[in-house]
């Protein structure tokens, strides 16, 4: 990492690999990360031993963190200058989760509401790593002495905890875990659903029209567009009751700079096919450059593999200097 004298915060985040991001998460968090990049001392990393908390064949966890590897390069995290890296590549975080176990109370983990969600979407298989999964997320966080934490709302919760830990453990040993802030970036846009723009766009629809996924081709991206809900009175503007259309015109705006009076200006006596025409057009543009960076990077075999050992080694430096903090703390013998 870039050792210059102004001191830089510690931004850290790691990603599920469980399929390819939406332009939602585009638009809304990853077109804000070169500015974050270059701002912060960014740690980031694939979540690969949280992804085992949902079964899955081992060919796809493979494929889907090295996909995720890549796109967080593709996505303008200079692995240079920030550290990138796979979760599973730095065993520190296991050992840690587990001392943290040991320090967080059972009845503060079951008040976690996204352990709630998941126990019943996934009934056939409520293991305990969905359970103690936040306090892994903490050990994340705490290891590298995070300032700042990117969280959409479904982390906020989880965030908190890691806090609440960390302070505990402080109480108890003295300072050794930096209080980990949620990070404030630019706000960055809230794009729904193309087909029940009441909800947010998620990749975990089943309904696949109604989300752009960041692999999308053209063509899909078009299709998709094109068959986004609407409503029956043909006219663009942003309103009250118009859902579907101010979705699109929040994504239109994300992607050229305009603002809803300059769109609503350039689209009028048009119709709603004109307009989605555009918007097609304009998301395609927005996402060549990462898609282009991304084919790139993924058939660059080598280049990941260099990547990923290199940030692995940088990671795992920083986290074992916390981790000797702790075992010394709770007091495993060091010989
Ligand atoms: N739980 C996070 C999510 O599902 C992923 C995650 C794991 C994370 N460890 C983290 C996010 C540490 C921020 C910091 O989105």
């Amino acid at each position: 990492m870039e050792n210059t004298n102004e001191k830089k915060n510690v931004v850290l985040s790691l990603v599920q690999a469980s399929g390819t991001p939406t332009l939602g998460n585009y638009l809304g968090a990853f077109k804000n990360w070169h500015n974050m990049a270059a701002e912060n001392d960014c740690i980031f990393g694939v979540a690969d031993l949280h992804a085992i908390t949902v079964r899955s064949e081992p060919q796809d966890l493979r494929r889907r963190s090295i996909e995720m590897y890549a796109m967080l390069l593709a996505l303008g995290l200079d692995p240079e200058k920030n550290i990138v890296f796979l979760q599973s590549h730095v065993t520190d975080h296991a050992l840690l989760a587990w001392v943290l176990n040991c320090y967080t109370a059972f009845g503060e983990a079951s008040r976690m509401t996204q352990f709630k969600d998941k126990s019943q979407r996934h009934a056939d298989n409520v293991n305990v790593g969905l359970f103690t999964y936040p306090i892994l997320m903490a050990a994340d966080i705490l290891l590298y002495g995070a300032d700042k934490v990117p969280v959409g709302d479904d982390q906020k919760q989880h965030l908190e905890l890691a806090r609440d830990i960390a302070e505990r453990f402080n109480g108890i040993y003295g300072d050794v875990f930096k209080i980990p802030e949620p990070y404030i970036g630019k706000k960055g846009a809230r794009i729904l659903s193309l087909q029940e723009p009441e909800k947010k766009m998620s990749k975990s629809d089943p309904n696949v029209k109604s989300f752009i996924s960041l692999a999308d081709e053209p063509n899909v991206i078009a299709k998709k567009i094109k068959s986004a809900v609407t409503d029956s009175e043909a006219r663009v503007y942003y309103g009250e009751n118009k859902a579907g259309i101010n979705n699109l015109m929040n994504i239109y705006s994300c992607c050229t700079g305009l603002d809803f009076d300059a769109i609503e200006k350039q689209f009028e006596g048009k119709g709603y096919g004109d307009f989605k025409s555009a918007v097609a057009e304009a998301v395609v543009e927005e996402l060549r450059p990462v898609q282009e960076e991304y084919k790139r990077i993924l058939s660059d075999k080598a280049y990941i593999e260099k990547c990923a050992k290199e940030g692995a080694e940088k990671a795992s430096y920083l986290a074992h200097k916390t981790m000797r903090k702790v075992m010394k703390k709770v007091g495993f013998y060091q010989g």
